[in-house]
């Protein structure tokens, strides 16, 4: 069940907040082959809230991934931010035909977006067809996002010709590598958020954005040390988050220190990580309480999760383990490139889902 009619060769791009990632893929027969990968950091700003801010720069830093990978004549896919991504099931009557189904989906639409229908690009799929209804998966977000993305590809004259969500590419790797059975949730940890899926091999059930990424952790550092973003983020990366001592500290000695040094960082992040543990706590109770189901595994990508300490901190609050979503299982990889599986799983998962039926 391997799309045959795909190119031999496609490149993934994945343009996030912190770096841009993008990688190469070889189809050989039925194999999936990573032929190279590439990564370009962006300044801090250039990427605000999902929106290139700093076309230029971005663009720039595109071109060389694309020199890098020399990918111009492939065919290029690519992702949409997270932010103001809207996925929902809808049910609907069967209808004759499908030209009528997605009018009437976009006018049943209207109900599940936050933006007018007007301005936004909508995509479905029929995930099932049973007793005179029709099961959809919704997808949409604003159409400025989607122009925007497009504009720093059109600037290096590089037209991607598909664009998948992120969710969607994570749970292909799941897919790919046979883990789903029943319901998994990836919780994906990158700069400006981090977003829980949950889904199986069908279907998305819940797609979450929680605004706590690993620049908020940066952030937190920048005011207590007055440091410059770059300054801080290396601190963030090099000392992580503290042991939490206070609680076992007597009150006299937490006071007296407190007074001493302030509150102090340490204890700041440690706030923000159970803050963001807290949230993601809740959507996976959202879940459990509107589906009735458990879920089977919880799988964790992201640069932000390589902050020391925060995985201890989400797994104690959730009272389960957090799996590492290794992107490169069962794809073949040219030796020594730079890995980094938790930054590269949403180019890898883009990539996979090409090559996955029914997608794409
Ligand atoms: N060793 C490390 N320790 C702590 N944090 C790290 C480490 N390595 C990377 N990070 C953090 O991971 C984040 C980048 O992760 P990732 O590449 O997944 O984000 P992104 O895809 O660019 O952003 P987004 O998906 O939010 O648009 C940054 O906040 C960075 O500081
Ligand atoms: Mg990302």
């Amino acid at each position: 069940m391997i799309n045959l009619a795909l190119k031999k060769r496609f490149t993934a791009i994945d343009i996030g907040t912190d770096s841009i990632k993008g990688v190469r893929f070889k189809r050989k027969g039925r194999r999936l082959f990573i032929d190279r990968v590439a990564m370009k950091h962006l300044p801090h700003d250039s990427i605000i809230d999902g929106s290139i801010v700093d076309l230029a720069v971005v663009s720039n830093r595109l071109n060389e991934l694309v020199q890098e990978l020399n990918c111009k004549k492939d065919k290029i896919i690519t992702t949409i931010p997270n932010n103001n991504l809207i996925i929902r099931n809808m049910e609907l009557p069967a209808m004759a035909d499908d030209n009528r189904l997605a009018e009437a989906i976009k006018w049943e639409s209207e109900d599940h977006l936050p933006f007018p229908v007007e301005s936004a690009v909508e995509d479905f799929k029929i995930l099932s067809r049973e007793d005179n209804k029709v099961q959809v998966l919704l997808v949409a977000t604003k159409r400025d996002v989607v122009d925007n993305i497009m504009d720093a590809f059109e600037r290096i004259s590089l037209i991607p010709s598909v664009m998948n969500i992120q969710p969607m590419a994570l749970l292909s790797i799941a897919e790919y590598q046979n883990l789903i059975d029943d319901t998994v949730a990836i919780i994906d940890i990158g700069a400006a958020g981090t977003r829980v899926v949950i889904g199986d091999n069908r279907n998305i059930y819940l797609s979450r954005n929680i605004d706590i990424g690993g620049s908020e952790f940066t952030r937190v550092i920048m005011e207590e040390d007055k440091l410059n973003y770059n300054e801080a983020d290396n601190v963030k990366k090099r000392n992580g988050i503290p042991e939490e001592e206070e609680e076992e500290m007597s009150l006299e000695l937490a006071i007296s220190q407190i007074a001493t040094t302030g509150l102090g960082e340490s204890h700041n992040l440690v706030l923000l990580a159970r803050n963001l543990a807290e949230q993601i706590e809740r959507s996976l109770d959202y879940y459990n309480m509107k589906y009735r189901r458990n879920i089977e595994k919880v799988f964790i990508s992201g640069g932000g999760i390589k902050l020391k300490r925060l995985k201890n901190i989400i797994e104690d609050r959730l009272g389960r383990e957090l799996l590492s979503l290794d992107p490169y299982f069962n794809v073949g990889v040219r030796k020594g490139s730079d890995l980094r599986p938790e930054e590269f799983a949403v180019a890898i998962g883009l990539g996979i889902s090409e090559v996955l039926p029914d997608e794409g």
